[in-house]
């Protein structure tokens, strides 16, 4: 686990990264310059998880059960690829993270596992399910009033508490990297040649991860899929910077998870989509209740902001914008909604 960190701003280069995974220099997020790439190791059983194709109009969806991770979202495979680099490189006295909800339980969780203590900085909208699981799992949850002042108290002690661990999914590339082995998997059981992957998007790590994944795979297994990001109507960032192929107006309550204003890695975000030939979506209350029950008529227990991806597929296939082999990551489990929600 040798990484060489350089900022894509400046050149700044380390090979020990900053507390807070961003360049002394000139402030923007340090990315990873490795020519190999160290091999997954499972700390809690993540990665790996379901893939579940279905015939769909001559296309083949596989839907990629990622909210089966050990706590319930796509985010255990960054979280546990950065604990176990820390593991190697620092003797954390605790983890801290600031999250929307999903990376503060993966966080909380892999420090009850590794006997650490977590700090999770949450906006007030965080799921009411989402912050009891941070409580049961033993981590100090710290309200903010939004998103991104979770994100700046998050800093502020990552930097202070120099031997505290800040996982800083929004801009660790550690993270990132984690999230790339999807794109192994997905090939290694479903074969090459997806030609899209439907995504939801809020910090980047899954879209910037996939991304990645498929660039270093794409010598062996040709061109790269298009990535359609989903987001709700509450966050435009993408508008006029990608192409949008479907917008929605009215309220996108339910999409607690996606609610990040301005992602640190935006200009990366914007590149991927571009440069795979993809575009956005933006999708309303309606399509999430919509999408949630679709999904689990076909069996599949996600949480609203994971359900985006249905209208987006639906949409995708009736303006014929899709290929014959695509992607559908199912990024968390409705499980923490029980109880919570109102179709
Ligand atoms: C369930 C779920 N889906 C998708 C996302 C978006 O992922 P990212 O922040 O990597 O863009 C999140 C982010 O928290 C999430 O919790
Ligand atoms: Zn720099």
């Amino acid at each position: 686990m040798n990484f060489t960190f350089r900022c894509p701003g400046c050149g700044y280069s380390t090979d020990k990264p900053t507390p807070d995974w961003k360049c002394p220099v000139c402030g923007r997020p340090l990315n990873i310059v490795s020519e190999k790439i160290p091999k997954r190791k499972s700390l809690m059983g993540e990665g790996n998880t379901p893939s579940v194709g279905v015939k769909r109009k001559g296309r083949k969806i596989f839907f990629k059960l990622e909210y089966l991770n050990p706590s319930g979202s796509f985010k255990d495979r960054g979280t546990a690829f950065t604990v176990n680099y820390f593991n190697v490189k620092k003797n954390c006295s605790s983890y801290i993270e600031d999250s929307s909800g999903n990376t503060g339980v993966s966080t909380a969780m892999y420090a009850a596992a590794m006997g650490k203590k977590a700090f999770i900085f949450s906006p007030k909208t965080i799921a009411e399910s989402k912050a009891k699981l941070l409580s049961l799992l033993g981590a100090t949850l710290k309200i903010t009033e939004t998103r991104e002042e979770a994100y700046q108290e998050a800093v502020k002690m990552a930097r202070e508490e120099t031997d505290a661990c800040y996982i800083g999914h929004m801009v660790n590339p550690v993270f990132n990297l984690g999230m790339s082995f999807i794109a192994d998997e997905v090939i290694r059981d479903d074969g090459p040649g997806f030609t899209d992957v439907i995504l939801p998007l809020a910090s980047g790590t899954l879209l910037l991860g996939i991304y990645q994944g498929f660039l270093r795979l794409a010598e062996k297994n040709g061109q790269i899929p298009k990535l359609w990001a989903v987001q709700p109507t509450q966050v435009k960032y993408l508008r006029g910077k990608v192409k949008v192929v479907r917008d929605a107006e009215g309220p996108s309550d339910l999409a607690d998870a996606l609610v990040v204003k301005s992602p640190a890695r935006l200009d990366e975000i914007v590149e991927a989509i571009n440069r795979s030939g993809g575009g956005a979506l933006i999708v309303n209350d309606d399509d999430m209740r919509r999408g949630v029950k679709a999904l689990y008529s076909m069996g599949f227990i996600v949480e609203p902001s994971s359900a985006v991806v249905w209208a987006a597929l639906e949409h995708l296939e009736k303006e014929e914008l899709i290929g014959n082999k695509v992607l559908v990551p199912l990024t968390g489990s409705g499980l923490k909604y029980i109880g919570q929600i109102k179709l």
